[in-house]
């Protein structure tokens, strides 16, 4: 499918990028231009644009905005060394936007037409894509049903789009230990629910979770099984790992109420490769604290797309303090290592690079 092309009329000065470059944040500016793709039941995916970046119009009866019918992805493309702009494992994505589709009854994206979009968008705005320490350009492709119509039923007017974001670190400032605040008057997902798609309402309904965080002064929140008592599954944003003392990795296992993250399975691979062993299974809180207790846990950490590998420094569990070792070394270690193959210091011997 060729991109049709229409160049922002009124681009951003090029005074005005290094600005925005020289201090990122993380998901508040973005570049001057957005991937269009629309679907219609009638007629499937239609033409592919590369539109100036700006408002959509929406009619008020909208699908998405009554009923949530949304799924979105996040990925990062990094600027290289010898020029070139690379993302990591973008097939993967592809593939888990599909699987979210299905899941939210939305049509699912061709996996070229997904790269491809990725690739026209990021050429146009390739000045934008940052290349400090830990910066890259987020990118957000996402899905929403546009027809206006207010039946229950899966819509049959889609939307598919990308947007850029030139990031720096997802907590703001220097990488430091965050402190996790657990969740026990609310839950994310239960089996058969929508924990393992991508789709807005999983974030809307994380929210007051998060309130409660900031209100105890943690970063974010450790979502709970609801059938197995203390058993752990995942940040709002972000997966979780227990390094332990005889160097094993231990993160809870894809039930199907947990996102699969690639980060995710990127650090299961990492570690395999280095000859830890890493467990997929059932963790509790018990055993949490128990092993940083006992020293048997050494380091805890989150990771993700917009988090990469952010160290656990401390959980709270309503009056319970679980302690942790702060900023361990196979955390930084796995972090450099992963880095390293994102920002192409590091060699990718996984071929999980692809020059957009
Ligand atoms: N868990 C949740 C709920 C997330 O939103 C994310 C972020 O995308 C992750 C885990 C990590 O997934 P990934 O490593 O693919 O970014
Ligand atoms: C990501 O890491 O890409 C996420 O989507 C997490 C959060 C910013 C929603």
């Amino acid at each position: 499918m060729t991109f049709h092309h229409t160049p922002h009329p009124t681009p951003t000065s090029p005074e005005r990028l290094q600005e925005i470059l020289a201090n990122p944040g993380f998901g508040t500016h973005f570049t001057d231009h957005t991937s269009v793709i629309d679907w219609t039941a009638e007629g499937g995916w239609g033409s592919a644009r590369v539109e100036p970046y700006g408002p959509i119009s929406l009619d008020p009866a909208a699908a998405v905005l009554h009923y949530a019918q949304e799924i979105f992805e996040g990925m990062k493309a990094y600027r290289h060394a010898d020029g070139g702009i690379y993302t990591f494992r973008p097939l993967e994505n592809a593939r888990r936007l599909n699987r979210s589709a299905v899941r939210m009854a939305l049509p699912e994206l061709p996996e070229e037409l997904f790269i491809e979009s990725l690739e026209e968008l990021v050429s146009t705005d390739k000045a934008w894509v940052p290349d400090g320490d830990g910066e890259a350009l987020y990118l957000r492709p996402f899905m929403f049903a546009s027809e206006a119509f207010l039946g229950v039923r899966p819509a049959n007017a889609v939307s598919y789009r990308v947007i850029a974001s030139p990031a720096g670190n997802y907590f703001g400032g220097e990488l430091k230990p965050v402190r996790i605040w657990v969740s026990r008057d609310y839950i994310r997902a239960a089996p058969g629910g929508t924990g393992a798609a991508k789709t807005g309402g999983n974030y809307a309904g994380s929210l007051a979770a998060q309130q409660q965080a900031t209100a105890k002064g943690c970063d974010q929140v450790l979502f709970l099984d609801p059938l197995r008592e203390n058993a752990i599954e995942e940040l709002g944003g972000m997966n979780v790992f227990l390094v332990t003392a005889d160097n094993r990795l231990i993160t809870p296992a894809l039930t199907g109420t947990i996102l699969e993250g690639i980060t995710r399975a990127s650090v299961i691979q990492l570690a395999k490769d280095r000859g830890m062993q890493v467990e997929e299974r059932q963790v509790t809180l018990e055993e949490w604290d128990a092993g940083i207790t006992d020293g048997s846990i050494t380091e805890a950490f989150a990771c993700g797309t917009a988090a990469v590998i952010t160290p656990i420094g401390e959980l709270l569990d309503g009056e319970r303090r679980i302690a942790s070792a702060g900023t361990g070394e196979v955390t930084l270690s796995i972090r450099e290592e992963l880095l390293g193959i994102q920002t192409g210091t590091g060699e990718d011997r996984h071929g999980w690079m692809h020059r957009l």
